[in-house]
């Protein structure tokens, strides 16, 4: 990975760390995909094979990065076969880490920055999760907040 390469992750979270249930969102919360989409507009995203497979197509305006190693890039996405190589091409760039599980578990020590909207609700029978986060990241801003969910920016804690 190149050292001056930005990763950041983004990321919906319930009150009990869910993300995912049945393989897709388990809430419809659209002032919350709006702030997703001012925040990633312009970047790489780089995201897991089930998590692309939840989405209705690629993310316009944004270069839609897929690690998989089954599938093969296409037009609209770019596929990798690891998540090193990955690192490597985003070489000097923003990297938005946008899911699932999978993918915040193996990389969440490489971010230096999370997005983390807080969704007011416990949800049950959940089967993808956020791992724990808060002992090495304090919160640097708070972006938004209403009865749904709470939006904060997260910085990681020098260790
Ligand atoms: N709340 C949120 O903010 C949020 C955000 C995103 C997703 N989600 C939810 O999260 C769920 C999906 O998460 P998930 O954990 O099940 O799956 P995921 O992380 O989206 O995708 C897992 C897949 O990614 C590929 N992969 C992961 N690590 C890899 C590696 N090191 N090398 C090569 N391939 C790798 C594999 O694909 P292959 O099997 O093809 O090799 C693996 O099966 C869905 O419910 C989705 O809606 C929630």
């Amino acid at each position: 990975m190149n050292p001056s390469c930005h990763i950041k992750a983004i990321v919906a979270i319930s009150e009990n760390s869910v993300i995912g249930k049945n393989g897709d969102l388990p809430w419809k919360i659209s002032e919350d995909l709006k702030w997703f989409k001012k925040i990633t507009l312009g970047h790489t995203l780089l995201m897991g094979r089930k998590t692309w497979e939840s989405l209705p197509g690629a993310l316009p305006r944004r270069e839609n990065w897929v690690l998989s190693s089954t599938i093969k890039s296409k037009p609209e996405i770019k596929v990798f076969k690891k998540l090193g190589d990955a690192l490597e091409a985003a070489y000097d760039r923003t990297l938005f880490i946008i899911g699932g599980g999978e993918l915040y578990r193996q990389t969440l020590s490489i971010c230096s920055e999370l997005y983390v909207s807080e969704v007011h609700r416990v949800i049950e029978d959940g089967d993808a999760f956020f791992p724990p986060f808060r002992n090495d990241f304090k919160v640097s801003e708070k972006l938004f907040h209403n009865e749904e969910f709470s939006l904060k920016k997260w910085i990681r804690v020098p260790s």
